[in-house]
């Protein structure tokens, strides 16, 4: 159910070719980075009252695993994300009977999801940042959104209009738009009000996307860093509505190659395919096994569109893409880039984000106003006038 998309380079010099820090993570390495911190709780933010706030968002991931299950079924139940014949029962089913596996997996990277503990690093980068570069607007705070696991959407904008925040901003932290990642959580947004018939105290407006933001391609030509978490279910059917991710993602993809001189061949490749509903490909260990038989056995996978680390690069591309599918094709050497996580030019890129944003005076992008010519969910059509008719 999670997609993260990796783009796949390799050669037979890459380690010569490319002068850039890779990582190989043993599980213990990558159980140590999972660990869920308590240190940057966002409560904690000096008791602010903000001007400015912005709302990260993103699907989440569960902090232990007793959280596990609760993930799975809002997961499941998330009609923006994906539509089930009678989701109400089969939801749930699914969920429950998922969450052993899931479980598993999570308890091999330290037990939870670090997605929490690296967007509260991010956004206290970030509004630090920001309150220097933009004093007209501060002070700012950051506010975390996730769709399946607390903090919830919900909640943190019920926290926002408590704490009296005039100017919102929903950040989603998905370079690339889908309308099952971020399309979901601004859904999320105008149901809040909706559901309740109220209308927002604050003025919102909405980043909602940055697939070719410069720092964004600095970051991963001069690390190759590249990620960020999330997911979206991509089945073939969100995509042939009109989804406009994976262009998206090619874009990135693209700028970043051009910035590296196309010092390495490449392939754009998805991941974490699951159930038998057709999907986007090809599939990372398919295309891995592919170039063992063609005798390409030196390989980095870089997780383009997430930008923290998650079961799907510490699990998926770690160990079972890395270490043992690797072995059973006779890889000699199969890297991973790192993810942006705590990396302080990330928090800039961030910063710069939001300060342009702010200053666009734009309540959303162009791209948003357009609703996939075959989409299905009145919701969606609703949520966008909802952002593109805030009066700033
Ligand atoms: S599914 Fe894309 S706008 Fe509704």
């Amino acid at each position: 159910f999670l997609c993260v998309y990796a783009v796949i380079r390799y050669s037979s010099t890459i380690n010569h070719s490319l002068n850039v820090p890779f990582r190989w993570r043993s599980t213990a390495a990558a159980a140590a980075i999972a660990k869920p911190s308590t240190q940057h709780d966002p409560q904690s933010q000096e008791n602010r009252k903000p001007k400015t706030g912005i709302l990260m968002l993103n699907m989440g991931g569960p902090e232990k695993l007793d959280d596990v299950h609760d993930f799975l079924f809002r997961l499941f139940m998330d009609r923006d994300l994906m539509t089930l014949p009678v989701q109400n029962k089969l939801g749930p089913f699914i969920a429950k009977r998922r969450t052993p596996k899931i479980q598993e997996q999570y308890s091999k990277i330290g037990g939870g999801s670090p997605i929490k503990k690296w967007t509260t690093m991010q956004g206290e980068g970030m509004v630090k940042l920001l309150d220097e570069m933009s004093r007209e607007t501060a002070p700012h705070k950051f506010y975390i959104g996730f769709r399946y696991v607390h903090p919830l959407t919900e909640s943190a904008i019920e926290e926002m209009e408590r704490d009296g925040v005039e100017r919102a901003v929903a950040f989603t932290q998905y370079p690339q738009y889908s309308c099952s990642t971020t399309g979901s959580s601004l859904n999320a947004i105008y149901r809040y009000y909706s559901d309740r018939g109220e209308r927002p105290k604050m003025r919102w407006s909405v980043i909602d996307r940055w697939p070719t933001h410069p720092l964004l391609i600095e970051l991963c030509t001069a690390t190759l860093i590249l990620s960020s978490p999330n997911m979206s279910c991509l089945y073939l059917q969100v995509v042939n509505r009109g989804d406009p991710y994976p262009q998206e993602v090619g874009a990135t993809v693209q700028r970043v190659m051009e910035r590296l001189q196309h010092c390495n061949p490449y392939r754009l490749v998805w991941q974490s395919k699951v159930g038998p509903m057709p999907w986007l490909g090809p599939q990372t260990d398919e295309v891995i096994k592919g170039l063992c038989q063609r005798g390409k056995k030196n390989i980095l996978l870089v997780p383009i569109a997430f930008t923290s680390d998650h079961i799907e690069t510490l699990h998926e591309l770690d160990i079972e893409y890395s270490q043992v599918l690797g072995e059973e094709c006779g890889v000699e050497n199969i890297r991973r880039a790192e993810s942006l996580n705590g990396n302080p030019l990330f928090f800039k890129a961030l910063a710069d984000l939001v300060h342009s944003h702010l200053r666009s005076n734009e309540p959303c992008s162009r791209q948003l106003t357009l609703r996939c010519p075959l989409c299905v969910n009145p919701t969606c059509g609703q949520a966008k006038a909802f952002f593109a008719n805030q009066k700033l």
